[in-house]
Formats: structure tokens, sequence, C-alpha cells
């Protein structure tokens, strides 16, 4: 039997889910217990320069904000630029900062903006020295202060493959002003690239895709990888001196990003009281043979922030799924995710298994995806996991041949051509996060609304 999505209800009161909804109006509007954002001033119409896509050639972007910062970074063909930044004052944009002589590395401008206020719009812009030349316009909002709470609003989706380039699913979510949006692995493709060379061209590549370069230029982003930013499905023995090295480099570049702990991959972000989010990093802690998921020091730091949080929510992006699948896929790719490593698996899930408000992010296996992590009677059937994406990787039919008990997995998103990005709306006074599965129409075609 295949899950008829439009209709399907939940029926146990022993599930986390709240409620299910049918298709929805986009403009559905739902009820809040947080306050919500306030309007942003109309975009800003006077920026200096002319814009030049052949000296900024893939937009511009911003990564992991926080109350009073944030990452910024540009391709640029010249020696050097400058950067603009307004601020949002009431209805209007107000000069923040202007910094000038940022000297382009690799090919990149990048630069780390300080002293930003909290819970603010910012919009920028790169220019050459003399302003006459510019990158198209960036919007982002910094983070939440520590004590604040409102409805945050945040997007998700991941595998960016060229079979659905240039990904309008992204140009949509652009279009909707988020608060952050979450590419949760495999950005790129780089399979068969050895040096830093061949990295940079692979990450030129998607970058000039429309949807990205819409997407980035409209919020800032918080990337995880996958397998495909080094190579597919790779093992450390198998990479040649440097490899590893030039992958990590060109990403961090390419996708500004902080260094976690130890100069890891693996970090977080905190938005105020509403919702603190854990990046992993699932591929490149692997060991020798695939040995273990990740490094203790990374499983501990994860179950140890989790548990301490003092957020609402606690979304952790993990680009591999922690769900067991093993009812409808059986071990088909089982090494490669979470219940390949049943040991770290369960030390993970006991140690969260009483934490509120937790929900898990996933991509990586090419189809869409709502479901309960464990069946019932495992440590976490009452925890949620979103698979969301793939943005343009061909999607896995594998799930629609299925014909047994389903009800672990309430939507699975499998036809042909169905590219997706999810739209989570967080309210952390009901307790409450609303998922929509959107297709490249951006019309809603799955969704749900968990009580978390
Ligand atoms: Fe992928």
């Amino acid at each position: 039997m295949k899950l008829n999505r439009r209709n399907f209800v939940l029926a146990s009161g022993a599930t986390a889910l709240l409620a299910c909804r049918d298709r929805q109006p986009q403009d559905s509007a739902l009820p809040t217990g947080s306050p919500v954002r306030e309007a942003e001033p109309a975009p800003w119409d006077q920026p200096p320069g002319e814009p030049d896509a052949s000296i900024f050639s893939w937009s511009l972007q911003v990564g992991d904000v926080g109350p009073d910062s944030a990452i910024c970074s540009c391709r640029c063909t010249l020696e050097s630029g400058n950067l603009t930044l307004v601020r949002a004052d009431g209805n209007q944009w107000v000069e923040d900062q202007y910094i000038e002589n940022v000297l382009t590395n690799n090919g990149v401008l990048q630069h780390s903006l300080k002293d930003l206020s909290p819970d603010t719009a910012y919009r920028l812009v790169w220019t050459n020295t003399e302003r006459t030349l510019r990158s198209p316009v960036g919007r982002f909002r910094t983070a939440l202060a520590e004590d604040q709470d409102r409805v945050l609003v945040f997007g998700v989706s991941s595998c960016l493959g060229s079979t659905g380039a240039p990904w309008p699913t992204l140009s949509h979510a652009a279009d909707a002003e988020l608060d952050f949006f979450v590419l949760g692995g495999d950005t790129v493709y780089a399979d068969g690239s050895l040096n830093r060379a061949d990295y940079q061209a692979v990450w030129d590549k998607a970058m000039a895709r429309q949807g990205l370069v819409d997407l980035s230029a409209s919020t800032s982003l918080v990337v995880a990888w996958d397998d495909h930013e080094v190579d597919n499905d790779w093992f450390e023995e198998d990479l040649i001196e440097g490899q590893y090295q030039a992958a990590v480099d060109v990403y961090r570049e390419r996708m500004p990003q902080k260094v976690g702990p130890d100069g890891s991959l693996y970090r977080s972000l905190q938005w105020g009281r509403t919702l603190e989010i854990f990046i992993l990093d699932c591929r490149g802690e692997r060991g020798p043979g695939w040995s273990q998921m990740m490094s203790p020091e990374q499983l501990q730091w994860l179950i140890s922030g989790v548990q301490n949080s003092s957020a609402r929510f606690k979304v952790v992006v993990t680009s591999i799924q922690v769900t067991d699948w093993s009812t409808m896929l059986k071990d088909a790719l089982d090494t490669s995710r979470w219940s390949g490593h049943p040991e770290q698996r369960q030390a993970l899930l006991e140690g969260v298994a009483e934490v509120e408000g937790l929900i898990w992010v996933t991509g990586d296996m090419h189809f869409g995806a709502l479901t309960y992590v464990d069946p019932e009677g495992g440590t976490a059937a009452h925890q949620v996991e979103v698979m969301a994406g793939p943005a343009g990787s061909r999607v896995n039919p594998i799930p629609g041949f299925f014909t047994g008990d389903a009800s672990q997995y309430p939507h699975v998103l499998s036809e042909a051509d169905l590219w997706t990005w999810c739209r989570f709306v967080c309210d952390a006074e009901l307790g409450t996060i609303a998922v929509e599965f959107r297709d490249n129409a951006n019309a809603i075609v799955a969704s749900e609304i968990l009580a978390l």
C-alpha cells in the first residue's frame, strides 16, 4: 500500500505529532504564541555602484550568524573589495558599517562582521574600491539575543544534484525572506576531484546556478557537509595526500562558517531562547574502514550540548539519517547510516531520550520524508526526523515499491522529479514546529505540525 499523503491521519495519541493538515493555501497563517517578526523595510534601492556579474560572478554568501556577528563572502575577480552594510531602522535602511580593502583570497572575499545588533535585518553589497561596480545586494538577519524569543522561520534542503538544476526550490525559498536556511549536505558533487583546483571548479559551477545565487543573497546559510563535498562515500585511506585538506579549505571558503571545537566542522548556533541548531560532521571522522560514525569527542559534545541547551527547540542537522529505516529499506546502505553504527547510535539516542523539543534534520537519501526515528518500542520511537530535499539530485524511487507497514514513516516523497525544500515554523510558546514540504512550484506537498 502506498501512503496517501493528502489524507493521511496519525492515529495514536502516543505519537509526538499534534495534527496533520491537508494541502494548505500558500499564505496560510498559523496561530502563534511567541511574538512574530517585525516587518522589514522595502528592499534597499540605493546601493553604491552598478551591478557587474563578471567581477562578482556568483552572488554573495552570509554564514553562521550570531546575535552580533556574521561571516560574509563573495566571489571576486579583483585583488580586493569593499563591503557596505546597512541596517534596518524603522522602515529605512541606515549605513551601519563600511569595510575597505578586504583582500581576495583564492578568488573569494571573506570578512567577519562584528558589533551587529541582535534580531535585526541587514542588507549588504560588495564593491570595487571605487564603489562604481558591485555585487548583487544581499540580505540577512542576525540571531536573537540570548534572552529573546520569537517565532522563527527557516528552510532546509539538501543534495543539489545537476538533474534538477538550477534548483527552483531554492529560488522559492529565497522569496520567503527566511531567518536562515540550512544546506544539509551534498551542496556540491565533487566526485573525482583531487586537488584545490578541482574542488574550486565544482563549487564555482554550483554557486553560479540561479537557485543558489538567489538563496544565498536572500538569507544566511547554515551548512553541513555530506560525502560528496569530498567524494562519493569516501574512505580516508583512499584519499591522496592533501586531498582532504583541499576539500575542507574550499568548502570553508565558498560556504562561510564558524570553526567548531578544536578546529572541527561540527558546531552549534543559538537563536535566543527559541532554538539551538547543532551541525554535525558525519563524514570527516569515520576513521579507517568507517569504524565509527564520528569521534567520541563529537558524540559527547552533541549529547551534552543537546542535554544542556537553554533553547526551547534543539535542531540537530545530521547529513546521515538517524532514523531506523530497516523496515522499509532492509539493510541497504546501512553502513553509511547511523544504524550501521549501533553502539554510537544507541549511546546518542539514550543520551537525548528525555530532552524536550528535539528534532532531527537530514538529507542524503534523495527522497523527502518525515519519520519516527525508531519503530514502536524503540528508544527514540517518540522522536521525529525530517529528511529535506533533494533540491536537485535524481529522486530515489525505491520507497515507492514498499508494500509493508509504513506507520513509522508518515510521509515519504519519492515520486520522480519531486524536488523539495522544507519550511519550518518554530513557536516556542506553543511548543510546536510546523513543517511544510514545498515542491518546484512552491506548492505544499506534505505538512505536519509537530508538538515537541
Ligand atoms: Fe546526495
